[in-house]
């Protein structure tokens, strides 16, 4: 079958903006509302910037409504938002929260009667804070019986009302921060225990889609990764073949799992080698291979560039690059003296002198997302969803109540014309969610980092008046989306 080729948008292309529940909800001990590992994490010292945390984040819990209403002004096709599992399962499983339920039912009916398409996430990084303690979380398959019964739930009480369903929001990002560089909860810096938890989330993920299967046979479900594509220093053979590692190693080692069912084999003896494989049961091959996602959601940020590991060759005298922290994501193996670590010898991040970078030194690249699409879609021939894209930066309110964001139009459009390239070169896409509909909480940046097409008025320590004011950026999705994309 050969796909048919288009040189615009299709007409039913779901242009969307998203969000995740810890990052905008707030509210975070209402109406019979249990804590997360986010609740708890945050409160550490010196873990996020200032001390922020989701407490009230952008009280969105509260003013949901409004909150629509500017979807619905900006003419919005999706919403991507996720659903706080604590919320409606306090304790992570056993007794339900009616009231939680019942918060999620409004907000999706309430897009549907403003004519915007609900994408729900089930999982995006706050897990019950019950489970955290009562079973070590993902390191244990407790966690999966109890994220079946929170999923039957949602799949229960919405399967009708929402089609498209994302389980797990960028497993590689979440994983590698929580387990390796103690960055996210459970705040652990110990690459068995990484390997080990991803597996059981590997497990969760198939036994989502399954469940789904049988419970909405008519909605669609797929889990959303941080895909990067991976650039080779050099046309050095030894740079390339590093190249091919990470990208195994960054990329392949979930892509392949959800769409083949199996690890890239090269990675896993490779960790095998260094006693830190996931303990993988012959039952758990026959799962992971029963469950196939009907899309693949995509994250893009950026991509990595990588060179031969100098611990392969240790006469080589070269500078470290200190400038990057392993609070990027996006980078598996930081431009650091971590690099040198004996833990992942198959390559070593590199810095690319072709790209320019954001306030936050991420790299700008709307190039690699065209390449990022293309290859994806080449090895695993799923429609693609992009659930995330945005720019991050330090926006200014002026005397005027406005918001002069043409970096944040100009990075859109330099992203969303590479995609559309892509969509010629034959890629299946289903949609575009900007990263942000409104500013909220970063991870780890506080309110400072603002992602959103909407401004919101707080500070990390003045919640303020929480007043909503569309950017610039707004006004121009707006036309965009009226177009579909024409002017592009
Ligand atoms: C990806 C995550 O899914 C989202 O929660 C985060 O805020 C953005 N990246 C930006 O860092």
């Amino acid at each position: 079958m050969f796909h048919e080729t288009l040189d615009s948008f299709p007409k039913d292309f779901l242009w969307g903006a998203a969000s995740a529940a810890y990052q905008i909800e707030g509210a975070f001990d209402a109406d019979g509302k249990g804590p997360s590992i986010w609740d708890e994490f945050t409160k550490i010292p010196e873990k996020t910037f200032e001390g922020t945390n989701g407490d009230v984040a952008i009280d969105h819990y509260h003013r949901y409504k409004e909150d629509v209403k500017l979807m619905a002004g900006m003419g919005l096709k999706a919403y991507r938002f996720s659903v706080s599992w604590s919320r409606i399962l306090p304790e992570g499983e056993g007794e339900v929260n009616e009231a939680g339920l019942q918060f999620y039912e409004d907000l999706v009916d309430e897009l549907i009667k403003n004519g915007v398409e609900p994408v729900l996430t089930l999982y995006h990084w706050d897990l019950p804070l019950a489970l955290q303690e009562k079973y070590n979380g993902w390191e244990s398959r407790e966690t999966i019986r109890a994220f079946k019964q929170y999923c039957e739930l949602l799949f229960e009480r919405l399967g009708k009302k929402v089609t498209y369903w994302v389980t797990f929001n960028e497993q590689n990002v979440f994983t590698s921060m929580g387990y390796r560089w103690e960055s996210h909860p459970p705040n652990v810096s110990d690459t068995k225990r990484l390997f080990e938890a991803n597996h059981i989330i590997n497990l969760a993920n198939a036994e989502a889609i399954n469940l789904f299967k049988e419970m909405v046979p008519e909605g669609k479900i797929g889990p959303s990764f941080g895909y990067g594509p991976v650039y080779p220093l050099t046309s050095d053979p030894s740079d390339v073949l590093a190249a091919e590692n990470a990208h195994d190693f960054n990329n392949a080692w979930w892509l392949d799992i959800y769409c083949k069912g199996k690890y890239p084999v090269t990675t896993f003896n490779q960790l095998k080698r260094m006693g830190i494989a996931p303990t993988v049961l012959p039952e758990d091959e026959e799962l992971l291979k029963s469950a196939k996602p009907d899309f693949l959601g995509i994250n893009y940020y950026h991509g990595g560039t990588v060179k031969q590991n100098k611990l392969e060759n240790p006469t080589e005298n070269e500078e470290t690059n200190k400038q990057f922290s392993s609070t990027d994501p996006y980078l598996m193996q930081p431009k650091d003296e971590q690099s040198q670590s004996p833990e992942v010898p198959m390559f070593q991040s590199a810095e690319n002198p072709y790209l320019e970078k954001t306030d936050w030194g991420w790299e700008i690249d709307p190039v690699g997302f065209r390449v990022a699409l293309r290859q994806v879609f080449a090895r695993y021939d799923l429609p693609l969803f992009v659930t995330e894209n945005g720019l991050g930066a330090l926006d200014e309110l002026t005397e005027e109540e406005e918001i002069h964001d043409d970096y944040r139009i100009q990075y859109l459009e330099n992203h969303i014309s590479e995609m559309k390239k892509a969509i010629s070169d034959g890629v299946d896409m289903i949609g575009y969610c900007a990263w942000s509909f409104t500013d909220l909480l970063s991870w780890l940046n506080g309110y400072k980092k603002r992602y959103g097409f909407v401004y919101v008025n707080r500070t990390e320590t003045d919640e303020k008046d929480m007043r909503r004011i569309p950017k610039k950026s707004f006004y121009w999705y707006k036309e965009l989306i009226e177009n579909n994309g024409q002017n592009i």
